[in-house]
């Protein structure tokens, strides 16, 4: 498929919940977040029924976020199901990682090809701190899991607030540099106020690049992180929803006053 800017969008995030068992200040908001209701949330032959449409139309990559994946109740089912769609060359998830100790050898079984992992810190109390209550070792043994399942390759999302050169990133950096991991510095970003940038080290954050389409938890497919357009895969159906959000998909991003990183998955 290809955009009004002639960008190929293959690439497809599908947020399978907006429930994440940690707080991180620059994600969830100081207030808490109201919770999607449970019928409101896609089920999984929805998610996967979706999928095949844009696979259909040419998505060739997924990736599965939240909030936090691994809550989900089912998750390896729904990994299996969409594995199961021969034409996706890169499944993968992004995760906190808490909880991937429990999921990585079954993950991997069902046929999630990799997974990138939160990491801003590697300071068990700054890492307290910036997740309100998380305990880095759940995050470290979970890296572990992943390796040892051959969930590869293994990359690092660290969220700065400036730069890389920050004491927290380069504690990440020396960390993943000690233990063969690949890292990327995201700069913390605003949705609302449309403050967005590029990664570095990876392709998000740059318009002209861009070839992603969002679902949401509840079904709304978004053409851009950094704009209010989304279209309802429940009322529109699949093909007519991918179809709108690719033909309106925005030359660049502005601003986001409806959502957070917790519902559409960062
Ligand atoms: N700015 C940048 N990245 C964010 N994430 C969550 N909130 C923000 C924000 N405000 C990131 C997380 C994770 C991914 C899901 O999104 O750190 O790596
Ligand atoms: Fe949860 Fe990720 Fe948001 Fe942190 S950044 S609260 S781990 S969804």
């Amino acid at each position: 498929m290809y955009d009004r800017f002639n960008r190929s969008i293959d690439y497809l995030r599908i947020s399978v919940t907006d429930r994440c068992n940690l707080r991180c200040r620059y994600c969830m908001p100081e207030e808490g977040i109201h919770l999607l209701r449970h019928e409101d949330i896609l089920s999984f032959d929805e998610i996967t029924g979706f999928t095949r449409v844009a696979v259909a139309k040419g998505i060739r990559k997924v990736r599965i976020t939240g909030g936090e994946p691994l809550v989900r109740k089912g998750i390896v089912t729904l990994v299996k199901m969409i594995a199961g769609i021969k034409e996706i060359v890169d499944l993968s998830m992004t995760t906190n990682g808490t909880l991937l100790k429990h999921f990585a050898g079954d993950l991997k079984k069902a046929g999630l090809h990799r997974v990138n992992i939160s990491l801003d810190t590697i300071d068990p109390e700054r890492f307290e701190y910036i997740t309100r209550g998380g305990n880095i070792n759940d995050v470290f043994e979970g890296i572990d899991a992943a390796k040892k399942s051959g969930i590869l390759p293994v990359k690092i999302n660290c969220v700065v607030k400036e730069s890389k050169e920050e004491e927290d990133a380069r504690g990440v950096t020396e960390f993943c540099l000690k233990n063969d991991l690949e890292i990327r510095y995201i700069r913390q970003m605003d949705l609302v106020q449309g403050h967005f940038s590029a990664v570095d080290g990876g392709t998000g954050g740059n318009c002209a690049l861009c070839n992603r389409l969002r679902l949401t938890a509840n079904g709304k497919l978004k053409p851009c992180l950094f704009s209010d357009i989304e279209f309802d895969v429940r009322d529109l159906g699949y093909e007519k929803a991918i179809m709108k959000a690719v033909g309106v998909k925005p030359e660049s991003g502005s601003n986001n006053l409806t959502g957070g990183f917790f519902n559409i998955g960062g």
